[in-house]
């Protein structure tokens, strides 16, 4: 699989450190120094559907293929509106996309989420037809602004790219363990249910987290599967040109870049202006990385997620 296009949509409104000092114990200089991050885009009306439709038509257009043949659309995303219909199913709508022989589908791995769409994306292509894989996330949704241990840590945003079968070199590896205590989002809150026994009410839907546990789970993930990619490519990972990670803790993507021993600055990074935007992080900073003219056709890229589920993954191609 090769990607021939991606895009990028942010909210306009730009939330500085400083804004949350006034909602929680907490400051600009623990944020920067214990995450990375400076600011992050929260969403003021746009939504995940909104977000997914502007980096798809950015995507598409810089791909310069056309909508019709379109035969696949994966979007991945935990903050979308409804359960069914599937973002990935009002996407095909909103951009009039074709209606047979097309397969639209979201998947929930959160943070993961677009690399598993990558792996999907392969097993599902066949030559001739064209992939719209999406991450989009509307984390402010499911933020806790009371909770100083999270909520400076989310962004909203979208990233897609359009793919399209090749023989080209790709290699793909993912993992998951349940864990049901480490990241969470809660659960939705059931219909009244006559034939149920009644039942305290759930926790609202927003995030919690173990923030320790993840780090923990991060590196070790990251290291482990980016290992895994570039050796089933037979190459070490300083022959890596660039590689694109999940956006979530500056200090996570330095530790997996010291037990890699590869050049730190290969590491692209933007988490700096966006937070962590879930499963809009990774293909969100391939657009940025793409966009600065740094990413050359024929250079050797990784791609790696981890997030709750917890889940994680790696994609090794050839841009
Ligand atoms: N401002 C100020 N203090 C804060 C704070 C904040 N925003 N958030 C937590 N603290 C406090 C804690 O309460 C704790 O105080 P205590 O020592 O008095 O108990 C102290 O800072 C240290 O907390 P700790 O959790 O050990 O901090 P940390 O160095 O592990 O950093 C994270 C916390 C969340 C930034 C870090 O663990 C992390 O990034 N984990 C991975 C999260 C992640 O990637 N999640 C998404 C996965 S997709």
């Amino acid at each position: 699989m090769r990607i021939l296009g991606t895009g990028g949509a942010l909210p306009s409104n730009e939330v500085g450190n400083g804004a949350f000092s006034a909602l929680a114990d907490t400051s600009d200089e623990w944020i920067v120094s214990r995450t990375g991050i400076r600011s992050r885009r929260i969403s003021s009306g746009d939504t995940a559907l909104s977000l997914a439709r502007s980096a798809s038509e950015r995507a598409i257009a810089s791909a310069g293929i056309r909508r019709e043949d379109i035969s696949l659309v994966v979007c991945a995303s935990v903050t979308g509106e409804t359960l069914t219909p599937s973002l990935a199913c009002l996407l095909q709508r909103d951009l009039g996309l074709r209606e047979d022989n097309i397969l639209a589908f979201d998947i929930n791995a959160a943070c993961t989420g677009f690399i598993y769409a990558l792996g999907l994306a392969r097993e599902f292509l066949r030559p001739g037809g064209y992939a719209l894989l999406v991450g989009s996330e509307v984390l402010s949704r499911v933020t806790d602004f009371t909770d100083r241990s999270t909520c400076v840590l989310f962004g909203d945003g979208a990233g897609a790219v359009a793919a399209e079968a090749s023989d080209g070199e790709f290699h793909f590896v993912s993992g998951a363990r349940g864990d049901g205590e480490s990241l969470v989002i809660g659960s939705i809150p059931p219909a009244p249910n006559p034939f149920s026994a009644a039942r305290a009410s759930p926790p609202p839907p927003l995030i919690r987290m173990n923030g320790q546990e993840v780090f923990r789970f991060a590196v070790e993930s990251m290291t482990k599967s980016i290992l895994c990619v570039t050796e089933r490519a037979g190459l070490a990972p300083g022959d890596i040109h660039h590689f694109v990670c999940h956006q979530a803790n500056r200090r996570i993507i330095e530790s997996a870049a010291r037990r890699l021993g590869a050049p730190p600055e290969r590491f692209f990074m933007n988490i700096e202006r966006r937070g962590n935007t879930s499963a809009a992080s990774v293909p969100l900073a391939l657009d940025e990385l793409n966009a600065s003219g740094r990413l050359l056709r024929g250079e050797r890229v990784v791609l790696s997620g981890f997030g709750g589920g917890l889940t994680y993954g790696a994609v090794y191609m050839i841009w």
